[in-house]
């Protein structure tokens, strides 16, 4: 019997398997190799500072949360991941969110209504976007990093509440947001501001804190967004801002009222990794340092890196086809380089994305150095 919804299920995959767009979960690999796929930036996951202490704090606890936590905090370490967190990012105040995914649905749908103008950057991720949908609010992009087009956009809007929201470093292109240009429109046009740093915090900033620190914008940006599932390697995500924001949040934002709380042990591993980042705050500098001697060295030998000016560098191919031919190639020399195909980005714009890490050495970005010049030379 034909049942139409999952025959449209069917379709999609077929159309999927035609564009060289079908998804699928890569199996669990133990292989020795070059490993660029992660988001572990610092490598934290190696680091035994952090794992013993995680496992001091996490003692024989590891159980679950049990409750949504405004029914039952059965960990301590919220509050003690809470306060390192707001010391952190130098804010009157933080709260945890069960992922940095959940952060940004929960807190853009809780903050907007649908009198609400939201200014958004085209290349902005998926969960603000989704957080934007959800909120029912009017929703412009802007042009990645345009602030010609966003004046053009605030200029435009007669709405009272106003939020404009940005990625402080982009997931896909590694480069950094024009902070300062968007606070000083935010004040001009009396929108709020809100920043997703989960690729700048543990790397930017005097206090590994973030873009906003290194740019020092802490006045124009009124809420701050960012993981732990990134440079430090747990799972979670964080508001961080003022006392009046995060009481509205904890009336406000579903995924925190409506879903049970993280582990013990998850928050456990949490503090320990913000712990360490705080205690080492320029690690973070000797990772981009790493990253700018393969970025060059790339163009050097005619790759185009786009604007990429951090950790992420993405290595334009151009379509679906060429990103997973070029990542197959270096999959068999033994190195991990996802190829990234739409719609994470846009047509024309596939990619390779390299995120350096300070797992990989300098033999390691040799070898791939050579391995790409070598792919090159073996299309001409
Ligand atoms: C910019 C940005 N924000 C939020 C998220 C979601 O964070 P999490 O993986 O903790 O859900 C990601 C994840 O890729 C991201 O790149």
């Amino acid at each position: 019997m034909s049942i139409p919804l999952l025959d449209a299920l069917y379709e999609d995959k077929l159309r999927r398997q035609s564009e060289s767009l079908l998804r699928k979960l890569p199996p669990h690999r133990n292989e020795p190799g070059i490993d660029f796929s992660g988001n572990s930036y610092l490598s934290l996951q190696n680091c035994t500072l952090v794992t013993e202490e995680a496992a001091r704090l996490a003692e024989d606890k590891l159980s679950g949360n049990m409750a949504s936590r405004l029914i039952s905090q059965a960990s301590p370490l919220y509050e003690e991941l809470e306060k390192e967190t707001a010391d952190w990012k130098g804010c009157e105040s933080a709260l945890v969110f069960n992922s940095g995914y959940a952060a940004n649905t929960g807190i853009i749908q809780a903050v907007c209504n649908r009198g609400t103008d939201i200014f958004c950057d085209k290349l902005n991720h998926a969960s603000i976007i989704d957080g934007c949908i959800l909120s029912g609010g009017h929703f412009f992009r802007y042009r990645h990093g345009d602030m010609k087009h966003l004046k053009t956009l605030l200029s435009a809007s007669a709405a009272r509440r106003k939020l404009i929201v940005t990625d402080t470093v982009f997931s896909m292109d590694g480069d950094r947001a024009p902070l300062e240009d968007i606070c000083e429109l935010g004040r001009r046009f009396k929108c709020a501001v809100m920043v997703d740093e989960a690729h700048a915090a543990g790397i930017l900033g005097k206090n590994a804190s973030g873009l906003v620190e290194e740019t020092g914008t802490e006045d124009g940006v009124h809420i701050r967004i960012g993981t732990l599932s990134k440079a430090a390697a747990g799972l979670g995500g964080f508001f961080a801002g003022s006392k009046l924001i995060k009481d509205f949040l904890v009336n406000n934002a579903r995924p925190l009222i409506y879903s049970t709380g993280l582990p013990h042990s998850v928050l456990a591993y949490n503090l320990a990794a913000v712990r360490y980042i705080r205690n080492n705050p320029t690690v973070g500098k000797t990772l981009l340092e790493k990253a700018d001697r393969f970025r060059k060295a790339l163009e050097a030998s005619g790759w185009d890196c786009m604007d990429s000016s951090t950790q992420i560098i993405p290595v334009l191919a151009g379509s679906a086809e060429n990103a997973l031919r070029l990542s197959a190639f270096l999959k068999q020399n033994g190195v991990n380089a996802p190829a990234i195909r739409p719609p994470t980005v846009p047509k024309g714009k596939e990619r390779i994305r390299f995120s350096v890490h300070l797992g990989i050495d300098d033999k390691d970005i040799e070898q791939v150095f050579r391995l790409m010049n070598q792919y090159r030379l073996m299309q001409k």
